[in-house]
């Protein structure tokens, strides 16, 4: 089984992105025969305009992968611009890829909705992510629920390709744990950048605290007792803290007596036992750039005799070769 990830870096990581994909793309590289993973620099150019910060972006994500626990040893981790094969297939892939289809896909809407410019980039966004998955031939793709169309999408143009053009490309799964497939931000929506209401992952104390506090609750007062399954803090909280911790909170919640605010304190003491580790190994790991610009030229290395394969494959079956 070959597993396959990618994360944008349009800017820095927050606790959605860590729960809801890279953890468990770091758990499963124990259980993978081999795994590749790789920052999607292609694909957040289509939101970020400003070349420094894309860079330290892109540092920032390799950081956040490594402090996570990646092993290069288990991993062929590398930058998706690396490999700019990807760019040939996504063509080959667009020329079976209905207009229609993309015009209503969730994520072009919603960056619309949002204001964005309705730019190809953004439109084509969804094939160049078929491409990068069906590149390397993944069999199981760990993501959120909102790339769960995209990999509808490629795996419908996995399918068109082949009975166009004869069997090139692997039907890959997606892994979406139904626990993390939806994090909540701050004020109960989506956690997620545009929204601003991220819990940082590699943010000071002062940061994270202020993110915590700055949870949005109702106004039942202390004595009330309260449905924890309604409550953001409670629903961050069960995805940090141990199943007996999460049950202990549960329980205070419905027993009345216990307020939002001593909550959000214990929100607080999970998020740094979980996380201040990951902090502390980060932290190690900036010091030394040249050695993650090693790891990333290493992975590029081993991605690109992976990518030359099935490209061949593919333009073999148009007849490009
Ligand atoms: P991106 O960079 O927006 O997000 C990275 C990963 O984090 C997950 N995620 C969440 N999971 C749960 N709850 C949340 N609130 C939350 N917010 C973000 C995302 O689902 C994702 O798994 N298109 C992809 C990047 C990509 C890719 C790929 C992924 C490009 N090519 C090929 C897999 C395979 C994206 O925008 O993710």
């Amino acid at each position: 089984m070959r597993v396959l990830t990618g994360i944008q870096p349009s800017g820095r990581l927050h606790l959605g992105n860590y729960l809801g994909a890279i953890r468990q793309s770091v758990k499963l590289q124990e259980k993978a025969d081999d795994c590749f993973y790789f920052i999607a620099d292609y694909h957040a150019l289509t939101t970020v305009s400003d070349p420094a910060l894309l860079r330290e972006a892109i540092h920032g994500v390799a950081l956040d992968f490594l402090a996570a626990g990646l092993d290069p040893e288990k991993v062929v981790f590398f930058r998706q611009s690396d490999v700019p094969l990807v760019q040939e297939l996504a063509w080959l892939l667009s020329i079976v890829m209905p207009m229609s289809r993309l015009e209503l896909a969730h994520s072009y809407k919603d960056k619309l909705a949002h204001g964005k410019e309705a730019t190809h980039g953004l439109f084509a966004y969804p094939v160049l992510m078929a491409a990068d998955i069906l590149l390397y031939r993944s069999d199981l793709v760990p993501v959120g629920k909102d790339q769960k169309q995209h990999l509808e999408i490629t795996r419908d143009l996995a399918v068109k390709f082949n009975l166009k053009f004869g069997e090139v490309f692997k039907l890959p799964e997606g892994f979406i744990p139904e626990d993390v497939a939806t994090v909540p931000g701050t004020d109960g929506q989506k956690m997620s950048k545009s929204y601003g209401n991220t819990i940082p992952l590699s943010g000071t104390d002062k940061e994270i605290k202020k993110a915590i506090m700055g949870i949005v609750t109702d106004s039942a007062p202390v004595e009330a007792p309260k449905d924890p399954e309604t409550n953001t803090i409670y629903k961050i909280y069960r995805l940090l803290a141990s199943p007996e911790e999460a049950e202990l909170m549960a329980d205070r919640f419905r027993a009345g007596g216990y307020g939002y605010g001593d909550a959000k304190k214990e929100l607080l003491r999970a998020y740094h036992a979980l996380l201040d580790p990951f902090r502390e190994r980060r932290a190690a790991l900036e010091a030394h750039p040249d050695d993650v610009r090693d790891i990333l030229a290493s992975g590029a290395a081993k991605a690109r005799v992976e990518a030359e394969k099935t490209l061949h494959a593919a333009r073999r079956a148009v007849g490009l070769e």
